[in-house]
C-alpha cells in the first residue's frame, strides 16, 4: 500500500477506496482513508497538490469521469501519477495465456472488470485540463512477479527493469504504465 510510504512524508495524505474490506485493512495500519468512488471523489475542488492511483483505474468502468475527478480535486499546477494496465506489454500477453486465478474465496480475476489500455487510449481519457508530462513503465521485462523471488534472476531483472523503466521506448512497454500529468 503506497499510502503507508507517502503518509509519513506528506503534510496531509488521505486515501479512498470503494470497498469497506480494503478500508478496514488501511485503517488497521493507522492510515487515513475514506469511503468513496473514484468517479465521485469526496473532496472539495483544488484540495490536493498531488493525486496518485495505482492498481485501481484499470478496474473503473467510468474512466473519463474518474479522470475528470482527479483534475477537479487537484490545484492548478498540481501533479498526478496515474497507473494503467498496458495492452502493449509482456504482462498482458502472459495474462491472455494463463487460466483465471482466484482473487478471493468466491471470485476469479476474469470476473473482475479489468481494462488493458494502449497509451493512445490513456491520452484519449485525459480531460483537456490534465496535460500529460511523462510516462514510466513498470515491469517491462519481468514475465511474472514470482521471478523476483529467484536469487540471481531477481538481481538481473531488477537491474534490467531499472534500465528500461525510464527510457522513452521501453517505458511504453511496461506491464503498468504510470502517466504523470499536470493540472493546467
Ligand atoms: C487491485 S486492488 C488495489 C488496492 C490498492 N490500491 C493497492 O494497491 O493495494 C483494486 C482496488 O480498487 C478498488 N476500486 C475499484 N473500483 C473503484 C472505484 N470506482 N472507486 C474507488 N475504488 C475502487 C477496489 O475496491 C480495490 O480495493
Amino acid at each position: 500500500m503506497i499510502l503507508k510510504e507517502i503518509a509519513p512524508v506528506a503534510r496531509h495524505a488521505v486515501g479512498i477506496d470503494i470497498s469497506r474490506g480494503m478500508l478496514g485493512q488501511a485503517h488497521d495500519r493507522g492510515l487515513e482513508v475514506v469511503e468513496g468512488s473514484a468517479t465521485a471523489l469526496p473532496f472539495a475542488d483544488g484540495s490536493f497538490d498531488f493525486v496518485y492511483s495505482f492498481k485501481v483505474l484499470a478496474h473503473v468502468e467510468g474512466i473519463h469521469q474518474a479522470l475528470e475527478e482527479v483534475s477537479r480535486v487537484l490545484r492548478p499546477g498540481g501533479q498526478a501519477a496515474l497507473e494503467f494496465y498496458n495492452r502493449h506489454s509482456l504482462r498482458y500477453l502472459i495474462k491472455r495465456l494463463k487460466k483465471p486465478h482466484k482473487v478471493s474465496d468466491e471470485t476469479t480475476d476474469d470476473q473482475v472488470f479489468t481494462r488493458y489500455d494502449r497509451l493512445a487510449d490513456v491520452r484519449g481519457y485525459l480531460p483537456p485540463s490534465l496535460a500529460l508530462e511523462d510516462v514510466r513503465g513498470v515491469r517491462v521485462l519481468t514475465p511474472f512477479a514470482q521471478a523476483h523471488r529467484v536469487p540471481l534472476v531477481s538481481t538481473a531483472l531488477a537491474w534490467a527493469e531499472h534500465q528500461a523503466r525510464d527510457k522513452r521506448l521501453t517505458a511504453r512497454l511496461g506491464g503498468f504504465l504510470v502517466v504523470i500529468c499536470r493540472k493546467l
